[in-house]
């Protein structure tokens, strides 16, 4: 579905009846494995995005700061050593506060002729977003897309320059390895030779710095757990009792992540009425709700080169707990 909403802003939105699995489908495979879980993608609806940006602010989550200081930092260079670019493609936009730094970097070169594409799962929020944009750069023109990422790659508008992809804000530590190999790959073939791709990464630190920051002292991260089960509660008829449960975000080095959990605090059942099932839970027994993985730079470098890409430059703050990264695709030798 296209919506031409002004000259400057198109809204272009997945269909989502093509979507093979419903929220209903994936909450019942969830809850019925042995290790419980539920998809991460269901985090984001409008009260969801906000809390998140919520959890951007707060003094515990310094992966959003520390990334907007590199920027404020290091824009000028990313866009020089990105060339002269005529479009950013952004995947999981957010609200764009990190997004319109680099957008003033790349308008010093072409204030009138830029296209930003922003990509995200929230329909709603990413209209917002992008309306307020359109007010603040009248020489920008926008195509939203509200999709899930692999979706939106075969959505994007015809190419007419070096077109640089951001995919910011450690999103890519939220998939494991492979999937995130296979995303940047997917990404990587639809660039063409002149085209980048930047890609901030959390980077190992002690887990006395990682913990906290999923975990924080006013509970915004727990309420932005939680509403994984109030939605569940809201759209699909079920009755957890979300005080219940207990939002827990430990470090798990094997695996080099955050793992989000939602911890039943005694044994209980939940009902879903869509579902006609119930669920029961043992005291302490969870659900696995989201991972966060921490990369090192020769794991991230690693990663990239299995999906084609060599990083070009990269940039870090002082205490190097996290980085910018400019990804260039790799030329197949013929
Ligand atoms: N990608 C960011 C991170 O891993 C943001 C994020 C995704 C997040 N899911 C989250 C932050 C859940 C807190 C909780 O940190």
């Amino acid at each position: 579905m296209t919506q031409q909403m002004d000259t400057r802003l198109r809204f272009l939105e997945a269909d989502v009846s093509r979507s093979p699995e419903s929220f209903a489908d994936v909450v019942a495979e969830g809850l019925s494995a042995a290790q419980k879980w539920l998809p991460c993608r269901y985090f984001y609806d409008e009260a969801g995005s906000h809390l998140f940006e919520m959890i951007c602010d707060l003094p515990e989550y310094y992966l959003t700061r520390t990334e907007r200081a590199i920027l404020d930092t290091h824009a000028d260079a990313m866009l020089k050593a990105a060339g002269d670019i005529s479009a950013l493609v952004e995947f999981g936009s957010g609200s764009g506060c990190k997004t319109r730094i680099l957008l003033d970097a790349a308008g010093k070169n072409r204030p009138n002729n830029l296209s930003y594409i922003p990509v995200d799962i929230s329909g709603e929020f990413l209209y917002n977003s992008s309306r307020a944009l359109m007010q603040d750069y009248p020489g920008l023109s926008i195509t939203a897309i509200a999709a899930e990422y692999n979706d939106a790659i075969s959505m994007l508008p015809p190419r007419s320059g070096p077109r640089l992809f951001l995919f910011m804000g450690s999103n890519v530590g939220n998939f494991d390895p492979c999937e995130a190999a296979s995303f940047l790959a997917r990404i990587r073939s639809g660039m063409h030779s002149e085209d980048r791709l930047l890609v901030g990464i959390d980077l190992h630190k002690h887990h006395s710095h990682l913990e906290p920051a999923y975990d924080d002292a006013a509970g915004v991260t727990s309420r932005f757990n939680k509403n994984l089960l109030k939605r569940i509660n809201r759209e699909l008829g079920a009755n957890f009792d979300l005080d219940q449960f207990d939002h827990h975000a430990p470090f798990v080095d094997h695996h080099s992540r955050i793992e989000m959990r939602l911890v039943s605090q005694r044994e209980q059942t939940v009902r879903i009425a869509a579902l006609d099932r119930k669920f029961t839970f043992q005291p302490e027994e969870y659900i696995h709700t989201e991972n966060s993985h921490k990369y090192s730079h020769a794991a991230f470098s690693r990663l990239a080169l299995e999906a084609g890409l060599a990083i070009e430059n990269s940039w870090t703050d002082e205490r190097e707990w996290f980085a910018v990264c400019l990804l260039k695709p790799i030329e197949a030798r013929h």
